[in-house]
């Protein structure tokens, strides 16, 4: 095990998942903890995480320093960095050039944390997000590596086997990243690197076994791949005790509701309860514009009619929820960090206090791919897993406007055409999520000699490896120009179609 030891950067999951990649098993601590989880969980070795806060302020958050004497192969990261060296006995200066973005290491000197990765004298790409840097090094330290405004960009001790860097290797953007985080979970720290997913998976039945003894549990059903691998793995944990509630909001995508029900009460047999609120969310919707109004609404109401159907059913005690990581960092914010709400995901907050259930969210710590696994992990058929992640709040928020039902109709049309035709063109599985969205504006066109004043439909398509970035997907024009055909002439209401180019950021992948 590594202890990955929290100073509420945005990317510390990132972390915790590169060593999951590289077969090692780890679990994350606010700093504030770090001393109980060493002593509860006797990792082999710790990693500090970055941070929005500076060591330099009176009250910067700063591990207890008896984790300097625990005898571990230590590993700080940016902020981390600036911790170790602060309370190791270095020094550290606010930085008059500030470093963001693409940065280049050179190495200096050989390190065990490098050995096998990069040679001394070689330049190497790496991501840099720092207002302090290091001035001087600890006793026992040497400098191993600089970048232009970092001329202690990397540092070790190698008897203590502590190093620092003042990069973050855990990014896609330091290319390198992966292979130094795994040469320190294996090699520095000695982890054997044969963690898989079905060890993830037994865990996580003992965590649900322990955290829920012989309560009982309701889960509601999104139509998704998140809830339906949260309700399989605690219905493999607790059986009978779970009962899920699928609350079909009238929002889902062609044929979304029957593949679900068939799922989970003829595949898995799992007690199933579908309550059918289209007519209800729709009327509260009416007249509705604005995004955040709208995700207010259907999670209000989705709240009202779970409660309802957890009272049929004799209430129960805990709530699951197929909460990802995604949704728990843009949705909160991280320790000491400013709180910035992009989205009021509809899955997180509100439910739990209304209820008063405690919570069960084996998924918290996991990215979507990883979902992926441990759904198919679980044996959910893979047409299933794959899925392309679909938002709570569903259709509403790819009606951009008013939501009506007719606009919904043409939209379902119109978007499973579109996902036809991708599948056609064997493109789905590359594709991270492909969707359309019906705009609220009509635009005049001509077909068959008529004029036409119909409305214009938005497609999307973009890659990305967890839903925090993303870029659209580079079709090649004919696949748009068939997939547009295609809309325009079996879809009544529309008579334009566009693609969105944009990327995350700038934008979200949904347009609301
Ligand atoms: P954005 O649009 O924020 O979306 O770039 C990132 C990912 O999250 C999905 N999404 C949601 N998922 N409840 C969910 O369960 C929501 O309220 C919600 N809003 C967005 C979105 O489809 C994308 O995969």
């Amino acid at each position: 095990t590594i202890l990955i030891i929290d100073f509420g950067s945005q990317v510390t999951q990132l972390i915790a998942r590169r060593v999951r990649e590289a077969g090692v098993y780890s679990e994350i601590a606010p700093y504030n903890k770090a001393e109980e989880a060493i002593a509860r969980l006797k990792p082999k070795g710790l990693i500090l995480s970055g941070g929005p806060a500076s060591v330099l302020d009176s009250d910067s958050p700063l591990p207890p320093m008896a984790i300097y004497e625990a005898g571990l192969p230590m590993l700080g990261i940016c902020y981390g960095e600036q911790a170790m060296a602060l309370q190791l006995g270095g020094g550290v200066e606010a930085e008059h050039n500030r470093e963001f973005g693409r940065a280049f290491v050179e190495v200096t000197k050989p390190a065990g944390l490098f050995d096998g990765v990069w040679s001394v004298g070689e330049r190497h790409q790496v991501w840099m997000s720092h207002g302090d840097r290091v001035t001087a090094t600890p006793p026992g330290f040497e400098v191993v590596g600089t970048s232009e405004n970092a001329p202690f960009a990397m540092i070790a001790d190698e008897a203590r086997k502590f190093y620092a860097i003042q990069f973050h290797p855990e990014v896609v953007h330091t290319p390198d990243g992966a292979r130094l985080l795994t040469r320190f979970a294996r090699d520095i720290v000695g982890c054997a690197g044969d963690w898989t997913m079905a060890a993830f998976r037994d865990q996580a039945i003992e965590r649900i076994r322990a955290q829920v003894g012989d309560g009982r549990v309701i889960c509601g059903l999104s139509g998704g791949v998140d809830s339906a691998v949260a309700a399989v793995l605690i219905h493999e944990a607790i059986g009978e005790q779970l009962t899920c509630v699928f609350v079909d909001h009238g929002l889902l995508r062609q044929g979304e509701a029957e593949q679900v029900v068939d799922l989970f009460r003829d595949h898995y047999n799992i007690p199933l309860v579908h309550a059918e609120e289209a007519d209800r969310f729709l009327d509260a919707l009416e007249g509705v514009g604005d995004p955040e109004a709208k995700r207010k609404i259907i999670g209000g109401l989705f709240i009202d009619v779970f409660d309802a159907e957890a009272k049929k059913i004799g209430g129960a005690d805990f709530l699951a929820q197929g909460t990802l990581y995604p949704d728990v960092i843009e949705s909160v914010s991280a320790i000491g960090g400013p709180s910035v709400t992009i989205k009021s995901h509809h899955n997180v907050g509100g439910l739990p206090e209304r209820m008063k259930m405690k919570l069960v969210e084996p998924l918290r710590e996991l990215f979507k791919d990883e979902v992926r696994d441990l759904g198919r992990e679980l044996g959910l058929p893979d047409a299933f897993v794959g899925r392309h992640p679909f938002p709570g709040p569903g259709l509403a928020i790819r009606c951009p406007g008013g939501v009506t039902r007719d606009k919904l109709a043409i939209l379902r049309e119109a978007d499973a055409i579109y996902l036809d035709e991708i599948r056609k063109a064997g493109l789905y599985d590359v594709i991270w999520q492909a969707f359309a969205v019906l705009l609220p504006v009509q635009t005049v066109g001509v077909m068959g000699d008529q004029r036409t004043y119909d409305f214009v439909l938005a497609l999307r398509a973009v890659t990305s490896t967890d839903g925090m970035t993303a870029d659209f997907y580079h079709f090649d024009m004919d696949f748009l120009g068939r997939a547009a055909t295609r809309i325009i002439n079996e879809v009544r209401g529309v008579n334009r179609v566009v693609y969105d180019v944009t990327s995350k950021p700038p934008g979200t992948i949904e347009w609301e």
